[in-house]
């Protein structure tokens, strides 16, 4: 089976290379490959001729996308229904990832893959429109929703992930505000990978939820990454709209991963045991001894 995988050195797209079997991927390097250019897309996977294509890519500087929408639709849209469209053509399975960012926040238990999206700024609404254009492609997918990814090679677009950004600020010395009324479901990209893995061994397609278990607050997740190293920080509790993003973010978007379960997937860990693992993983927490 010949696995084309964009984006193949992004955080998540890293990790998936580590765990499909190597002898099946082909591996596709933005500049060179790039989903926003239809011709050349074409060319180079219809040269792979690949039985699964895995979009990693997408624009997702969240605040950034408020003030470039063009280039938000662009790569996170109609890029996505461009290659939607190619897989049904050369009959491949795709495989896109989109985010927890769709829904408006409003509940107060873990969405399901049923609840209605809602998206309140301009990324989430492209990748709305991005799993719209998947869903009516015709192409069989497996579309996946996943939340705060921390993996050892860090975010592309956004420079570093949230695990890097804390360390980074406390590096400083600096007081570090981190807003404590959005919870979210943190995720491993590692784990993540591997349960995509298990997801392409079956031919359940559609939309699910993939995240580590357990939820917490960006303050409780940076509290937590701390408590871990045994370091000190100062970190400061704030609201959203102290913190003042540009872009509006939902209070609560947590992801039931029930249909996960039910197309036979094993269980997440925790977040905070996967934050353990990752940190060990970068050198800068010790191995916990052996039971
Ligand atoms: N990171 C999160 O917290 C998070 C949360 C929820 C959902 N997601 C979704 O999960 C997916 C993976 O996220 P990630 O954190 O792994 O992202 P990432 O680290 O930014 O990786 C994205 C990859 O796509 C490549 N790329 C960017 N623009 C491209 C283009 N026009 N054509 C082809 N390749 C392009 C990047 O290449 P360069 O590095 O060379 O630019 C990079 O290899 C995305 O769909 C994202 O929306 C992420």
């Amino acid at each position: 089976m010949t696995i084309a995988l964009i984006g193949a050195d992004g955080q998540l797209g890293s990790e998936l290379l580590r765990t499909l079997p190597r002898e099946d991927v082909a591996p596709l390097y933005y500049p060179d490959f790039d989903i926003t250019r239809p011709e050349l897309v074409r060319a180079a996977l219809t040269a792979i001729g690949p039985r699964v294509v895995i979009n990693t890519a997408a624009f997702h500087r969240v605040d950034e996308c408020e003030t470039k929408p063009h280039t938000a639709f662009l790569v996170n849209a109609l890029a996505v229904r461009d290659l939607a469209a190619l897989c049904r053509e050369v009959n491949a399975v795709l495989v896109h990832f989109s985010t927890d960012y769709v829904f408006d926040g409003r509940k107060t238990t873990p969405y399901v893959e049923e609840d209605e999206p809602n998206p309140l700024n301009i990324y989430a609404a492209s990748k709305l429109a991005g799993e719209r254009f998947v869903q009516a492609s015709g192409a069989d997918y497996f579309l996946v929703r996943t939340c705060g990814l921390f993996g050892p090679a860090g975010c592309r677009e956004k420079g570093r992930n949230f695990v890097e950004t804390m360390l980074a600020l406390a590096d400083r010395g600096v007081s570090i505000r981190v807003v404590n009324d959005q919870t979210v479901g943190p995720t491993s990209a590692e784990e993540l990978a591997v349960k995509v893995t298990a997801l392409l061994r079956t031919d359940r397609y559609g939309l699910y939820h993939l995240t580590n278990r357990g939820s917490c607050t960006w303050f409780e997740f940076a509290r937590e990454i701390f408590l871990a190293l045994g370091r000190e920080a100062q970190l400061v509790p704030v609201t959203s709209e102290e913190f003042g993003a540009p872009a509006r973010r939902p209070h609560y978007s947590v992801l039931a991963n029930d249909r996960a379960r039910e197309a036979g997937l094993s269980e997440f860990s925790s977040w905070p045991e996967a934050l353990r693992s990752y940190l060990t993983a970068k050198g800068l927490r010790k191995p916990a001894p052996a039971a």
